[in-house]
């Protein structure tokens, strides 16, 4: 059965929800086109919001638009409709990220999985905040590689040597960054200070910084830099973080978009499941780093991104641009 057009106000709402996914430096680079006459969505790079000193191969904007792709896909069941994604339909038109028939209705033993995600599109905040060095329940982290696996990617929750490897990685990025400041250039531009983080409608807001860590081994990326913020302050965080990888076999456009899915079911289920999370992509944005930064033992081809998850206060909601600005309909 075929159902008919999404009315506007379930369309604003489905995209509205794939507009509130996580991405580099919340840089918001999707753009969605609805044509009423097939119920087809199609999701779109925008690369005027891409990084191209950090991200030159546009990995992560892949990354953040499969993490809203996921969210429609969440939303459209919530709305119950059935999503059918294509991911890069077109050989000839690579911004094409994918297109996703909303025409059929959600066969009723499919309700369950996606749309019970919902609640947590609006809960889940980065939170770059210190978490308690509480343990993660073993059932819990099962749940989380369950749930990278059904979006084909693999979540490995490294050894204590590993994790040890990682936090190194971020440091060493860090270093790079102080010797060459030009890698700076996509944070100063995507950071948002003073009076502009009250009224900005993308990039990351001062008030989404934490503090600066003054002992304690969580790789949080710090946006401040050297720029003053008020009263941000310091504070101790957790000598052990939770960290977790998220990889994928190969390492091409889809397998990018696969791992943006994966990254947000992930986070999603931690968020229902009372976890705070947070995401570093820093050492990543280093070929050599990056390499560095798998277990050679781990079948897991390509670390596509690092979560840091833990029990702790959730981060702060960050701008999101208006629905009229993402969507176009046809
Ligand atoms: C590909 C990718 C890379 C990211 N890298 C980092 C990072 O290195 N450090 C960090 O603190 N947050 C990182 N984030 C999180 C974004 O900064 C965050 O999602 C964005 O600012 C929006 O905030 P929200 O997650 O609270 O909605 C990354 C997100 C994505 C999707």
């Amino acid at each position: 059965m075929t159902m008919p057009p999404l009315d506007p106000a379930v369309l604003t709402a489905l995209v509205r929800d794939a507009g509130a996914a996580p991405s580099m430096h919340n840089a918001q680079p999707w753009r969605f086109h609805y044509r009423s006459d097939t119920g087809t969505l199609r999701l779109r790079a925008d690369l005027d919001r891409a990084m191209p000193t950090t991200d030159p191969d546009h990995r992560a904007l892949h990354i953040g638009c499969g993490a809203a792709l996921f969210n429609l896909r969440v939303a459209a069941a919530h709305a119950g409709r059935r999503s059918r994604v294509r991911l890069l339909p077109d050989d000839s038109d690579p911004l094409l990220l994918a297109t996703i028939d909303l025409g059929d209705p959600l066969p009723p033993e499919g309700t369950d999985m996606l749309a019970r995600l919902h609640p947590a599109i609006r809960q889940r905040h980065t939170s770059r905040r210190p978490f308690t060095d509480e343990d993660i329940p073993a059932a819990l982290r099962d749940a989380l590689e369950d749930a990278a696996r059904a979006e084909e990617a693999r979540l490995l929750f490294p050894e204590q040597w590993h994790s040890d490897v990682l936090r190194d990685l971020v440091r060493d990025a860090e270093g790079r960054d102080g010797l060459e400041p030009d890698r700076l250039r996509d944070v100063e531009r995507w950071t948002r200070l003073g009076d502009e983080a009250d009224t900005a409608t993308e990039g990351v807001p001062e008030y989404a910084f934490g503090p600066r860590l003054r002992e304690g081994g969580a790789p949080v990326r710090d946006f401040a830099g050297r720029r003053p913020v008020a009263d941000r302050g310091a504070a101790a965080f957790e000598r052990d973080p939770h960290l977790a990888l998220l990889g994928t076999a190969e390492d091409g456009p889809s397998d990018w978009l696969h791992a943006g899915q994966a990254m947000e079911r992930v986070l999603l289920v931690a968020t229902l499941d009372g976890l705070a999370t947070s995401l570093t992509s820093h050492p990543l944005e280093s070929p050599d780093l990056r390499g560095l930064a798998r277990d050679p033992l781990s079948s897991m081809g390509h670390v596509q991104m690092v979560l840091r998850l833990g029990y702790g206060p959730a981060g702060p909601a960050t701008p999101r641009r208006a629905v009229r600005d993402i969507l176009s309909i046809a």
